[in-house]
């Protein structure tokens, strides 16, 4: 960044008196898997349409940056089946931020990372459910596990912050050699690897009671065979972590039975333009074509919604809300 940038003395401290710097964007609804507890079997994509430009999404980046905004994730759906993925970022890259990441499901990342070498974006988490080929594919109903795999090693050598995401499901994924294996390969590769729980969202409601197990449930299976020595955390961050005497890291992210919704720093922006306050609020408020007074009042009216604590469930499912 060449010119200073134009910051504002109003700054996104909501009814709770938590700042606001952390963005989610969500580029599209659609995805290239089907993950058990994420996509329903009746798929509902928005109209192509529907989606905010690569222009207009960087005008409302770039503002809520003057806000205070410092951190920018793309998520989807899958971000990479954005035609325009790389537009977005070339944009986005000029604002001065002091994290630039992106969540993906990792199958056409290779394919972005020679590009993305040359940019700010750094902080890769990729989902990796199962290092069990079968499982994987059984949990993600695709065959994607080989090429899934091999963009999570490359995209660590070539020194990008890659952490992996695996939601553990009981009876499935959460066997202890599956667990084990987690352990192996953070320790042999030192890629951190964070368990997610389930959560109530969208069509995993349905499957809740089956699969759900708990942080502490997976923490005290792991306890029987390693030494887990309690990292610190920033007191936003969304998980809760773990080194390894031998090597590597394993988080928790907790959001059923250790809600970190009291300390939460994010807002969320929808392929549509929708600003959301909080992941488990169903609707937002659309920011497009917003200029000047207009758009500041929509914000505040926004993080004044966003909750203290964790709300009980959500309807619509993770692909449309954005991870
Ligand atoms: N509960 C927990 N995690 C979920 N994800 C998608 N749906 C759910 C759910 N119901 C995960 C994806 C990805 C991240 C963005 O969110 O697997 O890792
Ligand atoms: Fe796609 Fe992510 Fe949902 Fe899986 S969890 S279907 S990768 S959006």
């Amino acid at each position: 960044m060449g010119r200073p940038f134009p910051y504002s003395n109003f700054k996104l401290v909501d009814g709770h008196n938590r700042l606001i710097h952390k963005l989610r964007i969500s580029l599209l609804d659609s995805c290239n898997m089907n993950c058990l507890y994420c996509m329903p079997a009746e798929k509902e994509f928005m109209a192509k349409k529907s989606w905010v430009s690569a222009e207009e999404l960087c005008e409302i980046s770039s503002k809520l940056v003057v806000y205070g905004i410092d951190e920018i994730r793309l998520t989807g759906g899958e971000p990479l089946l954005r035609p325009d993925f790389r537009a977005i970022v070339k944009r986005l890259d000029q604002l001065p931020l002091s994290k630039f990441g992106l969540t993906t499901n990792g199958i056409h990342l290779e394919r972005e990372l020679d590009f993305l070498k040359d940019t700010s974006l750094r902080y890769l988490n990729i989902s990796l459910d199962s290092l069990n080929k079968e499982n994987f594919e059984k949990i993600t109903q695709t065959n994607t596990f080989s090429r899934v795999y091999h963009s999570i090693v490359k995209a660590h050598s070539m020194g990008f912050k890659v952490k992996v995401n695996a939601v553990l499901l009981r009876g499935m994924n959460d066997t202890e050699d599956e667990l084990s294996k987690f352990v192996e390969f953070t320790q042999k590769t030192g890629i951190e690897v964070r368990f997610l729980e389930l959560m109530r969202i969208g069509v995993a409601n349905n499957y809740f009671e089956k699969y759900f197990i708990s942080a502490g449930e997976v923490i005290d299976r792991l306890k029987l065979k390693n030494r887990l020595e309690e990292k610190e955390m920033p007191k936003d961050s969304t998980s809760f972590n773990f080194y390894l005497p031998k090597g590597g890291e394993i988080g928790f992210i907790a959001s059923e039975s250790r809600p970190f919704c009291g300390h939460c720093s994010r807002l969320r922006l929808g392929a549509d333009g929708a600003l959301r306050p909080c992941l488990f609020m169903d609707h937002g408020v659309s920011l497009r074509g917003l200029k000047g007074e207009d758009f500041l009042k929509t914000l505040k009216q926004t993080i004044k919604l966003k909750p203290h604590d964790r709300i009980k469930a959500v309807n619509q499912a993770m692909h449309q809300i954005g991870g």
